[in-house]
């Protein structure tokens, strides 16, 4: 076994982790029409409990934050019963999950919506790109910019559903506040042309989020058991520069985190799956040493850079996506130095546990204890 520091146990907050890797969100579109996760994620899930912690990929909170056919949600007691068997599994297995909050708002078509609606934003500008339906992949329509009446309910949504999350076993929970979804369109002046208490300064523009973030701490009994994904220098969905004053907006906002203890901040540094590379000026080390809590990096993780990263005290915890996918006894494979599988990309969203729970382990099938 290797002795680099980064397998080595680590202890986050209160939670004793087996080792500093993350397994990273990753949307897989294996649930059904009604946001139910299948019997075989239980498999999915517990094989990868060789991450210190996983976050589960992003699940709807409610009917309207759903922007992707086939993602989980959180709402309904049979999504709550699927994910308990998830949750109970990982933990059989001697691992720790957390479960990502989302709502999609614009990024998103009436066809994933209820009744076919329109998606909704904090104002009605149309991303670019196609959104992926039961139909296909469909371009995005001009959403609409919610009234300000609507806010506190979509609020309400978040807490409900941070207090499903608890119900049904997890660890804990990560605020989904990255890749251009609802609360970053919040966030950002690109996408945040509102005249209300909700729109024009930052402190405006971080009301949502942080009414947010309070109701989710206040659903678990503080910041304890919760963090939040943030994506200061991504350009998703392909529009750039997402905002004016990017290091400015996204140092305010972590200062205003430091008020409700949160676990820790999950940081995609540079450009989603893209580049390490920053182009909008972000200074991500400011970020980490303004923030009271935890860092977890992410974006195109090795375990080489992780070490690197460390030993340069740039973060705590080191998430791994792509990799996941078809390694699924990944922490294994870092510690042994074995070659990491590459999953192609039409198993990435759709279809069963083909391509999704049967990956092999380096040694053969990874057996999950129940
Ligand atoms: C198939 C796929 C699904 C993803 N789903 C999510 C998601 O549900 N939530 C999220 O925050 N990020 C999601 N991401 C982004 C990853 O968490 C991660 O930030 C990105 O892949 C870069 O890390 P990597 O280089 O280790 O893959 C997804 C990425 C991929 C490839």
């Amino acid at each position: 076994m290797s002795n680099s520091p980064v397998l080595q146990p680590y202890t986050l907050g209160d939670l004793h982790l087996k080792n500093r890797v993350v397994m990273a969100p990753l949307t897989r579109s294996r649930s059904s029409t009604q946001g139910v996760p299948p019997d075989f994620a239980q498999d999915y899930y517990g094989q990868r409990a060789n991450a210190g912690l996983i976050i589960s990929e992003a699940t709807n909170i409610s009917p309207q934050a759903v922007g992707y056919a086939y993602t989980p949600g959180i709402w309904t007691d049979a999504q709550v019963e699927s994910w308990q068997k998830i949750t109970a599994t990982v933990r059989a297995n001697d691992g720790r999950i957390f479960l990502q909050l989302w709502h999609t708002g614009r990024i998103s078509h009436p066809d994933v919506q209820p009744n076919g609606r329109l998606p909704v934003s904090a104002s009605a500008i149309k991303p670019t790109g196609t959104a992926f339906t039961e139909g296909g992949m469909k371009e995005h329509v001009t959403p609409r910019a919610l009234e300000t009446d609507e806010i506190p309910g979509i609020v309400e949504d978040y807490r409900r559903a941070a207090e499903n999350a608890k119900r049904a076993g997890f660890d804990g929970v990560e605020i989904h506040s990255a890749n251009n979804y609802l609360l970053e369109q919040f966030v950002r002046d690109s996408t945040n042309k509102r005249t209300d208490q909700y729109g024009g300064s930052i402190e405006n523009r971080l009301r949502f989020p942080l009414a947010v973030v309070k109701a989710v701490t206040e659903a678990w009994g503080g910041g304890h058991r919760v963090g939040i994904r943030l994506s200061p220098a991504t350009t998703q969905p392909g529009e750039t520069p997402l905002d004016s004053t990017t290091h400015e907006t996204f140092g305010t906002y972590v200062d205003a985190l430091n008020a409700y203890g949160l676990l820790y901040i999950h940081t995609i540094e540079g450009v989603t799956q893209q580049t390490r590379d920053v182009p909008d000026g972000v200074d991500f080390l400011d970020l980490r040493r303004r923030f009271k809590g935890a860092y977890i990096g992410n974006n195109q993780n090795t375990l080489e850079l992780a070490e690197k990263e460390l030993a340069e005290g740039r973060a705590d915890l080191f998430s791994f996506g792509r990799p996941y996918i078809a390694n699924p006894d990944l922490v294994p494979r870092l510690a042994s130095g074995a070659p990491l599988a590459e999953a192609p990309k039409p198993y990435w969203y759709g279809g069963g546990a083909n391509g999704y729970s049967d990956w092999p382990g380096m040694n053969g099938p990874v057996t999950v204890k129940r």
